[in-house]
């Protein structure tokens, strides 16, 4: 084989065979924002995922360095580099899965609608780019405030006629994973044998833990239910505080934002059963949006599920949520429509 020079990535003598994946089942991934705290890490954990095929890491800035030091992974996937707005559909054209870190993240004092008016306009442009690049593309918004970007998201793609509420998922899972360690902590259990459903949104009293749910079967005291909700509510500001400006959660978030984009990726290979949280429209309640636990299938959130028996307390922090979220909800709404 001659070495193809109409590659575009990589060297002149690379040889267009080595890049044969031998069939093996790959999706294309886009992470928009890949050079943030969030990002590079969120890129490196892609980079090693076996379902991924073709990942392409876009940002304003830094994107080609990143690129260049995570291409260097042994690992199947091929990296390739998007640079700025113009490149913004070369990032996202043809992909299966757009993952969204992009935007400021919050300093100490500061709550996740602070960030709306620097982050609601970020997701709106890259949204914009994904209704005309991969319509049929499944989207994991991370950038907050979540409760607001995900309406902002579907009011964009309802613009553009592409709207599937299916493919349009809030990640949420840092909620889960930050649950599951508490409660194995509290609990004495290993944290992989935890599961906690952490429904309603992803801000202080809208993140509602359902402790009587968890898996497995367990109870706990009054003094532990408030302990544990409360913890599992501030678990971003635990994290901002201790930063002390320098950010807010990067690391743990990029590990939650794998486990929920391969979680995405088996659904849409077909595996059966795959069941994970996520801030997704809804008729669960009576707000157009909620998180609780959906399917995950060929065509995105399949089946969104109810929300099971609640306990008085969690009842109690229903209202409390709900009141907030309808604002948040509406916030972004108004955004795209005014
Ligand atoms: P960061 O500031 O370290 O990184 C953000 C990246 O976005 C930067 O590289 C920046 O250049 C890039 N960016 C800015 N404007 C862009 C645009 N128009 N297009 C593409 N990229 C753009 O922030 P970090 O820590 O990575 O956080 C990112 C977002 O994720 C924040 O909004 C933060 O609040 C949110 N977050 C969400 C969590 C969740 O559970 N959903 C948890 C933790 C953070």
């Amino acid at each position: 084989n001659p070495p193809n020079l109409q590659m575009g990535e990589g060297s002149v003598l690379e040889r267009s065979s080595c890049r044969a994946k031998g069939g093996a089942p790959g999706f294309k991934v886009a992470i928009l924002g890949a050079a943030g705290g969030i990002g590079q890490p969120l890129a490196m954990l892609m980079k090693m995922n076996p379902l991924v095929s073709v990942l392409h890491l876009y940002d304003v800035v830094n994107a080609p360095g990143v690129t260049a030091d995570i291409s260097h992974m042994d690992t199947g996937a091929v990296v390739r580099g998007f640079l700025g707005q113009s490149e913004l559909e070369a990032a996202l054209t043809g992909m299966d899965l757009v993952i969204i870190p992009a935007g400021i993240p919050r300093k100490p004092g500061m709550t996740r609608d602070d960030l709306f008016k620097n982050n609601a306009g970020i997701v709106r442009t890259l949204c914009e780019g994904i209704a005309k690049c991969c319509p049929n593309a499944i989207v994991n918004l991370i950038s907050n405030p979540v409760n607001s970007t995900v309406p902002i998201a579907a009011e964009v793609f309802k613009k553009a006629g592409t709207y599937d509420p299916k493919k349009l998922l809030g990640v949420t899972s840092l909620d889960v994973v930050r649950a599951n360690t508490f409660v194995a902590e509290v609990l004495g259990l290993d944290p992989r044998e935890v599961d906690v459903p952490v429904v309603g949104g992803h801000a202080g009293v809208t993140i509602l833990p359902l402790l009587s749910q968890v898996k497995p079967p367990c109870s706990f005291t009054q003094e532990e239910t408030e302990y544990l909700t409360k913890r599992i509510q501030d678990g971003g500001t635990e994290v901002v505080e201790a930063k002390k400006g320098a950010g807010s959660a990067t690391l743990s978030m990029a590990y939650a934002a794998v486990k929920f984009a391969d979680a995405c990726l088996k659904g849409l290979r077909g595996d059966a059963g795959v069941v994970a949280c996520a801030f997704v429209a809804s008729q669960v309640t009576e707000l157009p949006f909620f998180a609780s636990k959906v399917r995950l299938g060929r065509t995105g959130a399949e089946e969104v599920y109810q929300l099971g028996p609640l306990n008085e307390y969690e009842r109690i922090g229903l209202v409390k949520a709900k009141k907030e979220l309808a604002e948040s909800i509406q916030k972004g709404v108004s955004f795209i429509r005014n």
